[in-house]
């Protein structure tokens, strides 16, 4: 890595192999390729509430860190919406026999890890989810309104619709900037990159699970 690069371009660049090996998963692909039923965005969504409770059950405490604090954006909190969604899709009982795969109990296991004693690590898993949610989320949203016939940014979908974030090309610039601001040393920073790349791992071994649970007949 280039000695110049500002901190946003280093952990962009890390993780840019991960990032095509999750986006090109084959519960991805599939889900992108319209080749799923409901029932597998279904489970796909049970298992991002886990990940977020963890994210944000961490967040309040962490606020007031001074490395992580200017993260803690409550615009991005998603665990409302996804409680709204899974309202809709599983019913007003959703919290009934909601189950974590292991794979996501591991990544959630992490992120809580993380908030609870690495406060810097957090903010890897902090910028995979998010600034992912706010990029290639709604291309996941368009696709999961089309094929399974949500309405427009509603009830179903909320998840990747963010109410308080007018401008997110803005908002990804902004965040950015927190990034090459992040108060920790060269060391550090390195760490909070592998931390990054295990972030996206952990993603990704969700989608094998949930490939595995939702394999195409074909
Ligand atoms: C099929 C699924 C996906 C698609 C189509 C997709 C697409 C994209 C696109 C187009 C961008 C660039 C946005 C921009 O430059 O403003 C982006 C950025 C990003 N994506 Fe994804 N993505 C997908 C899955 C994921 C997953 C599973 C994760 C991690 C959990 C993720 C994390 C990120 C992150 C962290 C960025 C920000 C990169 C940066 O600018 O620093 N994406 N994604």
């Amino acid at each position: 890595m280039a000695r110049m690069d500002s901190f946003s371009t280093v952990i962009r660049t890390a993780s840019h192999e991960q990032h095509v090996e999750a986006e090109t998963s084959t519960f991805m692909s599939d889900l992108l390729g319209g080749r799923l039923g409901v029932d597998a965005y279904v489970r796909y969504t049970e298992q991002l509430w886990f990940v977020y409770e963890a994210l944000e059950a961490g967040a309040e405490a962490l606020a007031s860190d001074p490395v992580t604090g200017p993260f803690i954006q409550p615009e991005l909190f998603r665990l409302p919406a996804l409680e709204r969604d899974l309202t809709h899709l599983r019913g007003a009982d959703w919290r009934t026999g909601l189950t974590a795969l292991p794979a996501t109990r591991a990544y959630a296991d992490r992120v809580r890890e993380c908030a609870e004693q690495w406060p810097a690590g957090y903010i890897a898993h902090h910028y995979t989810r998010y600034l992912g949610d706010l990029s290639g989320g709604q291309i996941i949203r368009d696709k999961a309104e089309r094929t399974w016939g949500f309405a427009r940014k509603g009830d179903g979908v909320r998840f990747y619709v963010f109410e308080g974030i007018a401008n997110p090309a803005a908002f990804k610039r902004g965040y950015r900037e927190l990034l090459d601001g992040v108060r920790a040393d060269d060391l550090e920073k390195q760490r909070i990159v592998a931390e990054c790349r295990d972030a996206f791992a952990l993603n990704t071994a969700v989608f094998r699970a949930l490939g595995d649970e939702f394999p195409l007949s074909a």
